[in-house]
């Protein structure tokens, strides 16, 4: 029987896989978009600069710069690599997926990196150095080259999303995957708040300058930037709401937004108002004010955005063709690929998988547990740790602590089967396969030291075989 192509499971204890991917995001979402927002600004401020003749405006855009060169250049180029890595080993066929379809962006991208970072080292170092005219080319050419960097890496996220239109399932093609339904409106959106991060990060720095007079026209240039940037922010968001799939719908009207809404709206408000004050009491900037606004947009603003966008994708990783947990959910003609799902259903995961170990491909009496414990972590742990009071929707407190199996079962055997939560795969088991994992989640909820038992059970296999 053909195996399908699935790889080993990465699962994290406790704080369940995605949430080490969306931590790192987090982080690198913060120091790109702050990069990508100064790029403009400084390309805005040193226009000015030039044309109104005020050579001392550079200043800030030197102290800004060597800033981002520190923090944003450094945490983001070891954040970026730490993305790749853990969606690699969490998702590995979601990216298999991704490169299959993108490989070319990325490197396009790549090249743009590449000469942003080299440019901002340039913009940095060469004030003074050269004559204005040409930095200014400089620092625009910096600041298209980081647009464009988010721009190819928005098509990619989109399409993670969904393509929106039935035509990359029959082509295959990069620019159906691309131009995905929700492109612009994504774009628009992370444009509109890289202006926003970018104006909070440079009151940050604007409030060390000691000059009070330079402190307030920089502070009175960056404010209406970052206003103009989260308004337009804002109407691409309600835009992008329009572009999004039923299933991503369904997700954020009943788990996300009761949760995520009012800190939206806070970080909207205090943002607009702090920006404001900047524009109208520009000598009111002070730095620990400042420093606290940017972790609040941070935690308050960024974590539940990454998140949302995260969750609403559910079931699918990319392109509403690969589930969370790994399985292809449908045939993609234009790229060869087959759904999974029935095959699975047909013969069970234990046969299908490639990375079962062999004295577990049949459920016994003294397997059982440890079977159900290896089939929730392929087909469930995606999405869901398996400890009771983790904070990735963990499965125990999913069944509100029920020890009945029959019970568990009839929901696996229910809604699972036929596939009806919208946010969830359709995951349809053998029926031994069904009873092994909701014999693993009820001995979970019974509070029994899962580790210990199957150490156990799997010492007297090994000794019962040796009589
Ligand atoms: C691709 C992601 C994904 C996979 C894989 C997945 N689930 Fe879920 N599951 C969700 C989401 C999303 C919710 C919505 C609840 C939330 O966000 O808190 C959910 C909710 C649930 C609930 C609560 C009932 C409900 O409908 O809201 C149960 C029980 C559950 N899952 C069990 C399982 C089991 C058991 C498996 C594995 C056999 C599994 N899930 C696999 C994403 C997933």
């Amino acid at each position: 029987m053909d195996m399908l192509g699935m790889y080993p499971t990465f699962y994290v204890p406790a704080v369940g896989t995605a949430w080490v991917m969306g931590i790192i995001g987090v982080i690198h979402v913060v120091a790109s978009h702050t990069s990508v927002g100064a790029s403009f600004l400084f390309a805005l401020l040193e226009t000015k600069a030039y044309r109104e003749n005020k050579p001392e405006l550079m200043s800030f855009i030197k102290k800004y710069g060597m800033f981002l060169l520190v923090f944003s250049y450094i945490i983001g180029s070891i954040t970026g690599p730490g993305i790749w890595y853990a969606i690699t080993v969490a998702s590995p066929r979601g990216v298999g997926g991704l490169i299959h379809n993108f490989v070319w962006v990325w490197a396009a991208e790549w090249v743009y990196f590449t000469v942003e970072v080299i440019g901002v080292y340039a913009l940095v170092y060469l004030i003074g150095k050269v004559d204005p005219k040409t930095h200014l080319k400089l620092t625009w050419s910096f600041a298209l080259a980081s647009w464009a960097t988010m721009l190819l890496i928005v098509g990619i996220l989109s399409f993670m999303m969904w393509p929106g239109h039935e035509n990359w399932y029959l082509t295959g093609s990069t620019n159906d995957a691309f131009y995905n339904l929700n492109f612009f409106a994504h774009l628009g959106t992370r444009t509109g708040s890289m202006f926003v991060m970018a104006a909070v990060v440079g009151l940050m720095v604007a409030s060390r300058m000691q000059d009070a007079s330079l402190r307030a026209s920089v502070a009175r240039f960056i404010a209406p930037v970052g206003l103009v940037g989260g308004l337009f922010a804002v109407m691409m968001f309600l835009y992008y709401l329009q572009t999004l799939p039923n299933n991503a719908i369904v997700m954020l009207n009943t788990h996300l937004l009761p949760v995520y809404a009012q800190g939206m709206v806070a970080v909207f408000v205090v943002s607009t108002l702090w920006l404001l004050l900047a524009w109208w009491k520009p000598h009111h900037i002070h730095t620990s004010l400042a420093v606290a606004l940017f972790a609040f947009i941070a935690v308050v603003g960024v974590w539940p955005e990454e998140r949302m966008r995260e969750s609403m994708r559910k079931p699918y990783v990319a392109g509403q063709y690969i589930y969370g947990n790994q399985v292809i959910a449908r045939d993609v003609p234009g790229k060869g690929i087959e759904g999974e799902v029935d095959k699975i259903a047909e013969n069970g995961l234990l046969k299908l998988h490639p990375f079962i170990p062999d004295r577990l491909r049949t459920v016994t009496d003294s397997n059982r547990l440890e079977v159900g414990r290896t089939l929730a972590k392929i087909a469930c742990a995606n999405c869901h740790a398996l400890e009771s009071g983790a904070p990735l929707r963990n499965i125990p407190d999913k069944f509100h602590g029920a020890t009945d199996e029959d019970l568990i079962a009839a929901f696996l055997n229910g809604p699972l089967k036929h596939g009806t939560q919208p946010y969830m795969p359709r995951i349809d088991l053998p029926e031994a396969e069904v009873q092994a994992i909701a014999h693993f989640i009820a001995t979970v909820n019974k509070g029994v030291d899962i580790d210990a038992v199957i150490a156990e059970q799997r010492t007297s296999v090994v000794d019962a075989r040796k009589d």
